[in-house]
């Protein structure tokens, strides 16, 4: 964990004055963590584990968190967030657990903790980083207008991801599950890609490379056939949560029979009453070009993309197993967020109609 430090970080004077200072976090403000978790969401955060002190200062101790608090002239912790980075994903990092306490909102803390946390950027947290990406829930827009402040890009949406969770004094009204966009901000842009999109997708990928401000990208077919591409043995890397309802699919080498194993996963997974699973796809890997209609087969659908991914330029997919969404409880301030999600959902519809139609001929 970083020593306590108030350096680089000036007080704030707003207009009714909150004076307040950034810092990374001690061990002694772990209590106080997790109380301002409990003021934002009562007993219905998502990730259990940071109600636990001790998690917080383990996470910090281990590298795996960098928890940065705002604490005002008179001590007290007002806001809190923390830089995530897991050995899997080592090229990208995501802040997440962006708190601040009810009474102090709106007064320019979320923007203070962003800004010393991954605007100015210590080269030591960002060493070896493509990028940032934020997925910033659509039950409200507050913190997606800060992200957006920060130069964040939209590059997916991510329907119903997380369990529902009760925002205490947001007014948000929603009892389904929380749908995201996902953000991202490159932190080395590359020169140039090449990628082998899905052909009806290359339109919305190549879009939404360029909206991150890539200038450079070649899109190829590939020139063989797709056994030629696939290795004797997948490399499947899976993260699954029981309490999110939730799995991660990340395909990093695609064998010959991957097709079947992601079917296979994907009925097990439905069998434990699993909400939503995304499936991560190379775009640098010709494979991609042949094997994510396949995947659309079996109901899968667009979800967005990810550089830097443990897959590389990722094309994410996702699969919602009986979770219903109402489109119109999804709040989102940017136009290339609203016609992501139209698309996302139109290729959802298309699935749907496509999954009918074959169980029908098959009955
Ligand atoms: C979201 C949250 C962290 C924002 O913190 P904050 O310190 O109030 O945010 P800031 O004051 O820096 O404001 C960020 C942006 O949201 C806007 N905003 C914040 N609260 C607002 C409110 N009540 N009404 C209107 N706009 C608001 C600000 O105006 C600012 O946008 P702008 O710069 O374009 O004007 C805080 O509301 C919170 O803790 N919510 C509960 C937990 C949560 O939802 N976390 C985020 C999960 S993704």
């Amino acid at each position: 964990m970083n020593p306590s430090s108030k350096l680089n970080s000036q007080p704030k004077v707003l207009d009714s004055p909150l004076l307040f200072t950034v810092r990374a976090m001690n061990k002694a403000d772990a209590v106080n963590i997790v109380g301002l978790i409990r003021d934002s969401y009562g007993n219905s955060y998502f990730y259990k584990q940071f109600y636990d002190p001790g998690e917080i200062i383990s996470a910090n101790e281990k590298g795996y968190l960098t928890s940065v608090v705002a604490e005002t002239n008179d001590g007290e912790i007002i806001g809190h967030m923390a830089l995530l980075r897991t050995q899997e994903d080592y090229q990208v990092v995501e802040p997440v657990i962006a708190v601040v306490k009810t009474g102090f909102r709106n007064r320019g803390v979320l923007t203070e903790l962003a800004e010393y946390l991954y605007i100015r950027r210590k080269p030591e947290l960002f060493k070896e980083v493509t990028g940032i990406y934020i997925p910033p829930v659509t039950s409200h827009t507050f913190s997606q207008k800060q992200v957006y402040n920060s130069d964040f890009k939209d590059c997916g949406i991510w329907l119903g991801y997380l369990p529902d969770a009760e925002f205490q004094k947001l007014n948000t009204t929603h009892s389904q599950r929380i749908s995201l966009v996902l953000t991202y901000l490159y932190v080395k842009q590359p020169k140039r890609i090449i990628i082998f999109p899905p052909q009806y997708h290359t339109d919305m990928i190549v879009k939404l490379f360029k909206n991150l401000g890539v200038s450079n990208i070649t899109c190829r077919m590939p020139h063989r056939h797709l056994q030629n591409y696939l290795k004797s043995e997948s490399i499947v890397k899976i993260k699954e949560s029981l309490s999110l309802g939730q799995t991660i699919v990340k395909i990093v080498r695609p064998g010959r029979n991957i097709v079947d194993e992601i079917k296979a996963k994907l009925k097990e997974l439905c069998s434990k009453d699993i909400s939503v699973i995304h499936l991560y796809l190379s775009l640098n890997d010709p494979s991609t070009y042949y094997l994510a209609p396949e995947f659309e087969k079996l109901g899968f659908f667009f979800a967005g993309i990810m550089p830097g991914s443990a897959c590389k330029d990722a094309l994410i997919l996702q699969y919602l197993n009986n979770a219903t969404i109402d489109y119109t409880k999804i709040s989102l301030v940017t136009d290339t967020a609203r016609e992501i999600l139209s698309y996302v959902v139109k290729q959802r519809e298309i699935g749907l109609t496509e999954i009918k139609e074959v169980s029908k001929e098959r009955s």
